[in-house]
This record gives C-alpha cells, sequence and structure tokens, in this order.
C-alpha cells in the first residue's frame, strides 16, 4: 500500500498526497462522521452520535502525522480522532465495493463451476470457492447432495436463510394433474427469472434433483447480464426503453394474487446492469403511454431474442444429487420438454443474496 507522503490542511478539508502520485481530498465533515474515537464508536463499529450532532461549520483544527496514524482535532468542539494511514487510503477516493463479475455464454459448459457438496458442507475453503462462484457468475452446481427430501433447504441453511412464499418453504417440481404453476407440468420452460410479481423478488433459487428417471427435461441456464451488455451494445437505444420502463407481472390462484412492476432490465447508480427480470408465463399487459407501446414491444422481443441465442445457452441434464443455484436477478433458468413416462422429481426453495455476500464476506476475513 503507497504511503502518505505529504498533506495539506485547507481547514474544511484535508489535501492528501500519496508516494504513487495519487491526490485526494477528504473534508472535515466526512471525517468527522467516521471518527474511530471511541466517543464516537463504539468497540462492535456502530456509531455514536447523529449526523445532526457535528457542528454545521466542523473545521480541521490541527493534523499531525506519525507512527502509521494521522491524528486530527476538530473545532469547534474539540473533537480528537486518530486514523489509521491505511484506512484514509482505501476510503479517500470512491470506490467500487462489489464482489467482482463475470459475464458468461455458452463457454461456460466447458469450464462448469461444479462443486461437491461434502466439501462444502464440511470445509469452509471450499465453501467459499462456491460462493464466490455464484456471486461472480450468478450460478452453480453442486453434485453428490443427498437423495433426502428438505436437503434443499439445508443447502440454502449453509449460507443463509430459507424464503419461504405461497409455495411453501421448498415446493416440489414434478408433473401434477391440475398444476397451479406451468412447472408443474411436462412443458418445456423458456428461460425466465422466477417470481417477478413478487416484491421483493427472491434473489436466488436452488433447485434440487432427486428423480430423473425421464427422457428430455434437461435444464437451461442463460446469463441475463450478458444477454444486456450484448442488447446495449446492439441496439442501445431498447436497452434503454428497457432501463426506465417497468411493466406489471402477475400470479394468480385460488388463494393468491401476487403483482408486482419491474424494469426488464434494472442499473445500479453506476449505470451498471444490477437486475434483469423475465417470465414470459407471468409478465402482465403493459400498460404503457401509447406513443412508447411499439418501440417498447420491439425492444421486449429484441432482448427476448438475444436471451434465446444459443451462444448465450449452457444446458446440462440434473441428475439426482445435483443441486443449481441461480442468482434470481441475473441467471435465467428453463428446462426442455419432459418426455416418455420415467419420474422426474425435483425440489425447489427461495433464499435471499445479502446471506450469501455476507457468509462469504466473513469466510474471506479468515484467509490468510
Ligand atoms: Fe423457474
Amino acid at each position: 500500500m503507497a504511503d502518505l507522503t505529504g498533506f495539506t490542511n485547507a481547514g474544511d478539508r484535508l489535501e492528501l498526497s500519496w508516494s504513487d502520485g495519487r491526490r485526494d481530498t477528504v473534508f472535515a465533515i466526512w471525517l468527522r462522521d467516521n471518527s474511530p474515537n471511541p466517543d464516537a464508536r463504539h468497540a462492535n463499529g456502530q456509531k455514536l452520535f447523529d449526523i445532526t450532532d457535528i457542528d454545521d461549520d466542523v473545521m480541521i483544527d490541527h493534523v499531525a502525522n506519525g507512527g502509521g496514524m494521522v491524528e486530527i482535532r476538530f473545532s469547534p468542539d474539540g473533537h480528537e480522532a486518530r486514523y489509521d494511514i491505511d484506512w484514509l487510503r482505501r476510503h479517500a477516493a470512491p470506490h467500487h465495493a462489489t464482489h467482482p463479475r463475470r459475464l458468461w455464454g455458452a463457454e461456460l459448459a466447458e469450464t462448469m463451476p461444479v462443486f461437491r457438496y461434502g466439501d462444502v458442507a464440511g470445509s469452509d475453503d471450499a465453501k467459499r470457492a462456491w460462493l464466490s462462484a455464484i456471486s461472480e457468475l450468478g450460478f452453480a452446481l453442486l453434485k453428490e447432495t443427498p437423495c433426502e427430501p428438505e436437503t434443499v433447504c439445508r443447502v440454502a441453511e449453509l449460507f443463509g436463510y430459507v424464503r419461504e412464499t405461497n409455495y411453501g418453504r421448498f415446493f416440489e417440481v414434478r408433473t401434477e394433474p391440475d398444476p397451479i404453476n406451468l412447472a408443474y407440468t411436462p412443458m418445456g420452460l423458456s428461460c425466465h427469472t422466477d417470481n417477478p410479481y413478487r416484491d421483493p423478488v427472491p434473489g436466488l433459487q436452488l433447485l434440487h434433483c432427486l428423480v430423473a428417471d425421464n427422457d428430455g427435461g434437461e435444464s437451461v441456464v442463460v446469463d441475463g447480464f450478458k444477454a444486456a451488455a450484448i442488447l446495449r451494445d446492439e441496439a442501445p437505444g431498447d436497452f434503454d426503453l428497457l432501463t426506465r420502463h417497468a411493466v406489471p407481472f402477475r400470479f394468480a390462484s385460488n388463494d393468491a394474487d401476487l403483482v408486482a412492476r419491474a424494469r426488464l432490465i434494472s442499473l445500479d447508480d453506476k449505470g451498471e446492469v444490477a437486475e434483469v427480470h423475465f417470465n414470459n408465463r407471468s409478465i402482465g399487459t403493459f400498460d404503457l403511454p401509447a406513443d412508447l407501446m411499439p418501440a417498447f414491444y420491439r425492444a421486449y422481443r429484441r432482448f427476448a431474442a438475444v436471451l434465446q441465442r444459443p451462444a448465450l445457452e449452457v444446458g446440462f441434464k440434473a441428475g439426482p444429487g445435483d443441486l443449481f443455484i441461480v442468482d434470481n436477478q441475473r441467471v435465467l433458468h428453463g428446462r426442455r420438454t419432459v418426455s416418455g413416462s420415467g419420474r422426474r422429481h425435483l425440489q425447489g426453495c427461495y433464499a435471499d443474496k445479502d446471506s450469501l455476500q455476507s457468509t462469504l464476506r466473513v469466510l474471506e476475513r479468515a484467509q490468510p
């Protein structure tokens, strides 16, 4: 890490110079707000004051640099705080603290992110690698998962908590005589994200194969972020429309009537793709202004066509003991038509992404 080679106190701000030539400006209000002094911050890391407790005209009264720490006295309250120089270096410039992501297409089939249940359940290193792959790719496959009912919930509990819904704590995916959802028929399902009619949308879906004596029924996954990047490149106007206008999604059964509006592509505050929602079965009746409707349909159809490109599809036949996880706000999943008379039985459940990311950060803390 670079050394702090100089500083200038301008009263309301501090100019920092680093040994690699980088220069940063940090403000008195920002420094005071981030004071690590035990009067300002509990040993557990939580703040002990309100932002309104800081004086309107807070200034840097005095600065000293030594021993890897910068010591600052503020006026007018006389508060004193010592800042670790490495902490200043890490936080003085804008940065994105998100886990890296890697976009993928059909080529992922050559290097499938495959892990073994026994490893991830028994070793923190293996668990970290597994969660890191899900975070980076939005998809990973777990092999040799015990073929006992409800194991899918126990796998979710390896990193977080099961997200219960109207489908229950977990749900059965097999052919039913009077299905409330087309997932419970032999029909092929085009690639989709689950439950866009829910608010908030489940962040992760887990699907565990218990029986696969059938023909067909192969699983397909598609990286929605990759598809969005292609659309942005090939048709930026269409991409823009899908990021600006939300459409309704709905699921109705005897005991549920779930309705939510979602954008097919959502951006974060940096303009990066943050979420993709796409579900041909549950998308509702568009209620856009008439002057937008033709252009929006053109964009919607173009995005759907990108998502259906074979160059983006990764297909695999899940066998007994296979369990795959998708980031349900990024990776679409589908299945080819189930044929023949053999049985096919999967169990699924939902979980939230924040718990996965939290467990991953805790495991990364322990790394040398
Ligand atoms: Fe699904």
